[in-house]
């Protein structure tokens, strides 16, 4: 198997399953305009995230790592009204185009972009003590993900659910003899994951638009 054959069933999936979302298409093609790199969700992981939130019945869902806000749409897609999605993002840039998105999706009402470092903005979060999120997506920059889930920890409520993307990296997660930032940091990422007793954890590998990735998906207990 290959990229090209990945595409094509990843576009397939997409074809049959998914409806037709305007907001969603316009996000990705202002997002292009602005000359935002590609790297959000495929249409169908937006679908996934979408149905977790669902299925989770979550109410507040906090995103690290925004870009044009095509996977914080999907995600605002699943909430109620009186929900909330805060997505974090460094690029003032990126977050401009992401209001934008998220205005022509109708969801500005429930959802916002808090500009800088992640890690200062979840530190503001803790300090002003948030609401504890239902829901948390981790996506961006690999090497902080250690730093991401130490402090979602402290903003998570018990039963609240993390998905972190991008944990397979093409494979170089499980090569030893990988020292990048974000593999090491990644690494460490899914150590933590393990040795927290509070924690239940798994990573799936996937293939299709994006290559061959994975995200892994965390439960915090209730006890
Ligand atoms: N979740 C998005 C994709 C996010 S791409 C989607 O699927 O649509 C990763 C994003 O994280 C980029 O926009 C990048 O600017 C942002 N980012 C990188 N380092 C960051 C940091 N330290 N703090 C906040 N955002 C960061
Ligand atoms: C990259 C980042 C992502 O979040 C992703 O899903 C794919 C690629 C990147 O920085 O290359
Ligand atoms: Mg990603």
């Amino acid at each position: 198997m290959d990229q090209d054959s990945w595409d094509a069933l990843d576009h397939f999936f997409c074809e049959q399953l998914l409806p037709v979302d305007l907001a969603l298409d316009a996000a990705l093609e202002s997002s292009a305009e602005a000359g935002l790199r590609s790297i959000n969700v495929s249409p169908n992981q937006g679908r996934f995230l979408n149905l977790l939130a669902k299925i989770h019945g979550a109410r507040r869902v906090l995103e690290i790592g925004t870009l044009g806000g095509y996977s914080a749409i999907w995600m605002a897609r699943a909430l109620p009204s009186s929900g909330t999605l805060v997505s974090l993002e460094i690029d003032l840039l990126n977050a401009e185009v992401a209001r934008a998105n998220l205005a022509r999706a109708g969801v500005a009402s429930i959802a916002s972009v808090l500009v800088g470092p992640a890690i200062e903005s979840l530190k503001g979060l803790i300090d002003k003590r948030a609401e504890p999120f239902d829901m948390v997506f981790i996506d961006a920059d690999k090497k902080s993900y250690p730093d991401y889930l130490r402090l979602t920890l402290q903003l998570l409520r018990p039963g609240g659910i993390i998905v972190a993307d991008n944990v397979a990296r093409g494979g170089r997660v499980a090569d030893p003899r990988n020292h990048e930032d974000d593999v090491v940091g990644l690494r460490q990422f899914l150590r933590m994951l393990a040795s927290d007793t509070r924690l239940s954890t798994t990573a799936m590998q996937t293939v299709g638009s994006k290559g061959w990735d994975g995200f892994s998906l965390t439960r915090l207990s209730t006890e």
